[in-house]
């Protein structure tokens, strides 16, 4: 038997089909194994053998629709792609209690994003950070004749920044091109201004560049949302709403206090946040890091830790929830134009502008957080979790539909979720089922 390669030549001059009937070769799967790959019906297969490399098929991940969504004064069904369960009933559980004092409010910065030019060798770094913001509006119109089409749409290069960092290295010096980008994520239009200018700037320094590239940590372009939490909407379980509050603004503290904490109170954000932005197409990369990186970067400015919301309490003691974070989203250029899913998904939206879709972001991050914190400061979000589970365990011990509710209700009574039990119970249902009836 010959060994198999992973060095596939030409593979990427093949077409989808080929691929396909290489790698099934690759893993000796059968054809019919291979059709958890296939584009559904309706969807042209050409468009994502477009979008990247070496394309096989397509992942198809579960789309929720987040309701009760009320965002400055108009509403909006959210549509979330991820895998996670619990995560859109959450969000849409959260928006209704803000719903009843008004919703989400936002309020998002102009869409400026960062591009990068590292130079390095540069003799006297402070001065040249002088001579080169001296040619300030120069350098503008540079990068601006990159990008025409940018300009006639109102965006544009706006500003320069000069950072003398010392780096392990040496010093360097990192020139910030500011440029508005309007309605895209950004970072074609900033990459090719930042590479434009570079030569110039090298020149100014009297230093040579390096890097030229987008920064996703996205300081100007931040997005933020508000909402009211009314304290009579959190009552449960014999605890009264204001008992609720002080749980929700214990666990903030916690998260503003504790970096392990923290990466979790800010990971529970990101799970609506990158939701929706895997749904309409957008770089979740991008966002994500941006994120988590504003959280460490305002942490450090500030000397704590930085969780992206924060709570407080209304006169009246209701909760009022905050959130800031950067919010790198476009609705032209990338997958968002492309992806039939996703075009699909802004249409849902009614989404008119990059930064309205920011601002239901942000929005969307405070209503997972909100709905998490409740959760964890209250009964805890196993719970509701372990139904889930238990139903996923049901359905592999062999549970048809119309045994799968049984067989969960037993193991959430006995507070014992298990593949195990799921197989014993399910046996002695269908067991109890034969035996005759006296
Ligand atoms: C789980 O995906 C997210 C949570 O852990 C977030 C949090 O703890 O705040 C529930």
């Amino acid at each position: 038997m010959t060994e198999r390669t992973s060095a596939l030549s030409g593979f990427f001059r093949r077409t989808m089909e080929e691929r396909r009937q290489e790698v099934q070769r690759f893993a000796g799967l059968s054809e019919a194994d291979l059709a958890p790959w296939l584009p559904p019906p309706g969807v042209e297969a050409a468009v994502f053998d477009r979008m990247i490399e070496n394309v096989v098929g397509t992942f198809a991940l579960p789309l929720g629709i987040a309701t009760n969504f009320r965002v400055d004064g108009r509403d909006y069904l959210i549509p979330m792609a991820l895998e996670e369960p619990s995560v859109v009933a959450a969000a849409s559980h959260a928006a209704k209690i803000a719903r009843e004092a008004g919703g989400f409010h936002t309020h998002v910065d102009p869409p400026i994003m960062i591009g990068q030019v590292q130079l390095l060798g540069v003799p006297d770094p402070q001065a040249a950070r002088l001579r080169i913001l001296q040619e300030r509006s120069n350098l503008l119109a540079k990068a601006n004749e990159k990008d025409p089409l940018l300009n006639k749409v109102g965006g544009g290069a706006r500003d320069i920044e000069v950072r003398v960092l010392s780096g392990r290295r040496g010093p360097m010096l990192v020139v910030h091109l500011l440029v508005d980008v309007r309605d895209a994520m950004g970072a074609n239009a900033v990459n090719t201004m930042a590479e434009a200018l570079a030569p110039e700037l090298a020149r100014l320094s009297g230093g040579r560049w390096n890097l030229r590239i987008i920064s996703n940590l996205a300081v100007h372009r931040l997005a933020r949302a508000w909402a009211v939490f009314p304290r009579r909407s959190l009552e449960a379980d014999g605890r009264s709403g204001s008992e609720v509050v002080e749980g929700i603004l214990d666990a903030w503290d916690f998260a503003a206090s504790d970096p392990f904490r923290c990466a979790t109170h800010n990971k529970g954000i990101m799970n609506g946040v990158s939701a929706v932005t895997i749904a309409t197409g957008n770089d979740f990369r991008a966002i994500e890091s941006g994120a988590h990186s504003y959280a460490a970067w305002k942490a450090g400015r500030e000397g704590v830790i930085a969780p992206l919301t924060s709570y407080e309490k209304t006169p009246e003691g209701d909760l009022v929830g905050t959130i800031e974070l950067p919010v790198a989203v476009g609705l032209i250029g990338g997958a968002t134009a492309v992806h039939p899913t996703a075009r699909l998904n802004v249409r849902v939206l009614g989404v008119r502008s990059a930064s309205e879709l920011a601002g239901l972001l942000a929005s969307v991050g405070l209503a997972q957080n909100f709905a998490a914190l409740r959760a964890l400061a209250d009964e805890g979000i196993q719970r509701g979790h372990m139904t889930l589970h238990a139903r996923n365990f049901a359905t592999m011990a062999g549970a048809r539909a119309e045994e799968v509710d049984r067989v969960v209700q037993r193991m959430v009574e006995e507070h014992t979720i298990r593949l195990d039990r799921a197989q014993q119970i399910l046996a002695e249902i269908r067991s109890r089922e034969k035996r005759p009836s006296s």
